[in-house]
């Protein structure tokens, strides 16, 4: 089943190595940006729901604010205690000079 893509902000409402978040059916999702490329994760941490887009973006991984726990935010995946669980990621494109999300 293929999801819907929606247009969360253009590329350039985002600086280099900062996060941005958009609220899209209650949930809260990150927007990062690695150079040309922008990657979409759940904003809250797994471990204690701090929010990810306040944490410090080095290259793809995010280190949460609260317990510095890390996430790779290509993959989501869980880096380093105390995070264990795996972060939620979204489907990005950059279309037009925007920038979309897939939810589905
Ligand atoms: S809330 Fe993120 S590591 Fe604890």
């Amino acid at each position: 089943m293929s999801g819907e893509w929606r247009i969360v902000a253009g590329c350039d409402d985002i600086e280099d190595g900062d996060g941005i978040t958009v609220k899209i059916e209650n949930r809260e999702i990150a927007v990062f940006r690695q150079g040309q490329n922008y990657h979409a994760t759940d904003n809250y941490c797994t471990h204690a729901k701090a929010p990810l887009v306040d944490g410090y973006l080095d290259g793809a991984i995010i280190e949460c604010p609260l317990h510095q726990g890390r996430f790779d935010i290509r993959s989501g995946k869980a880096l380093c205690s105390p995070a264990t669980k795996d972060l939620e990621t979204y489907p990005v494109r950059k279309i037009d000079g925007e920038i979309q999300i897939r939810i589905d």
